[in-house]
């Protein structure tokens, strides 16, 4: 149904030589707060008038704890959505069940790291930096939707991940990020590839077993999903003006808030939401998998944009 070159032997032997211990990333180091920690394009701070040149990195540093806690929050649905397809797998191909449980594995890794970064954070940031959650309940409304929903939304996802990297760190010495961060982005990075690749697989097989109507509403749970999670992204922006503020020592004006949050609301949806909707790849399996659900999305992405 879906036009790709992958297969799970292939994916799962890549994996296996990618793959990464949590000492590998960390090596003993620590977050150097005198450094920003996102990249700009995925930060948006810069633009912001309201702020000086010390509190924008503030509030990049906030934003680089958001972005992986968040991506730690996301996760946590992710990883029993691919153990119960993985436990649908299990009397056939060897290469697939094989390799849908080392992706399993690799994302509870991921949140055992991110937990880490979060812990790591809040030790050296000085400020108890509000987030959304818990993590149990988001997850419980996101896998409240149809598979193919839940699995585009994973698609999404990982697709937007490798866009995060390659467009915004790899390579980019200019910005001087801390070491540290940059570390974890890019080990992340390596381990989503491969589930990028697997998702693909898991969206054409639910896809090939689905009447034309209920890939429809597989679309349409991905929207739902997406218009949920654009909701926790409000609520975070809201709590990370709260955190700026304490950070900074001063209370921002209305007018200043409403300058940060337009700034904050536009960047959040860009990195989360618009960069998976038009990724090439995922763009292209939308497509593939129902003309008038990739019409939806496309329309979507506009009015997020
Ligand atoms: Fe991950
Ligand atoms: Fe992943």
């Amino acid at each position: 149904m879906l036009s790709h070159s992958y297969d799970y032997g292939t994916t799962l032997e890549t994996s296996q030589k990618v793959n990464w211990k949590l000492d590998d990333v960390i090596r003993g180091r620590s977050l150097d707060f005198s450094k920003r920690f996102l990249p700009e394009a995925l930060a948006g701070v810069e633009s912001i008038t309201c702020l000086d040149a010390a509190e924008k990195r503030t509030l990049n540093q906030i934003r680089g704890f958001t972005y992986l806690y968040l991506f730690g929050l996301i996760e946590e649905y992710i990883l029993p959505s691919v153990i119960e397809h993985a436990g649908t797998t299990v009397h056939g191909d060897d290469d697939e069940v094989r390799a849908l449980l080392h992706f399993a594995e690799e994302e509870a890794k991921h949140i055992q790291l991110f937990k880490w970064f979060v812990a790591e954070f809040r030790r050296g940031f000085g400020v108890d930096c509000g987030a959304i959650g818990p993590a149990k309940e988001i997850a419980a409304a996101i896998l409240n939707h149809s598979r193919l929903g839940v699995f585009l939304t994973t698609l999404h996802i990982e697709w937007l991940t490798q866009k995060h990297y390659v467009e915004s760190v790899k390579d980019n010495a200019a910005e001087d990020l801390d070491p540290l961060f940059v570390s974890l982005l890019k080990h992340h990075w390596l381990e989503e590839a491969q589930h990028a690749k697997l998702d693909t697989l898991i969206v054409d097989k639910l896809a090939s077993a689905l009447e034309p109507h209920r890939i429809e509403t597989g679309v349409d749970d991905y929207m739902d999903i997406g218009k949920l999670l654009d909701g926790g992204l409000a609520a975070q922006v809201e709590l990370d003006l709260a955190s700026l503020e304490q950070a900074i020592g001063r209370t921002l004006s209305a007018d200043d808030r409403d300058e940060i949050r337009r700034e904050q609301r536009k960047a959040y949806r860009t990195a989360f939401l618009v960069a998976g909707m038009k990724h090439p790849s995922f763009d292209r399996s939308l497509r593939e998998l129902s003309a008038r659900g990739h019409q939806r999305v496309a329309a979507l992405a506009q009015a997020l944009a």
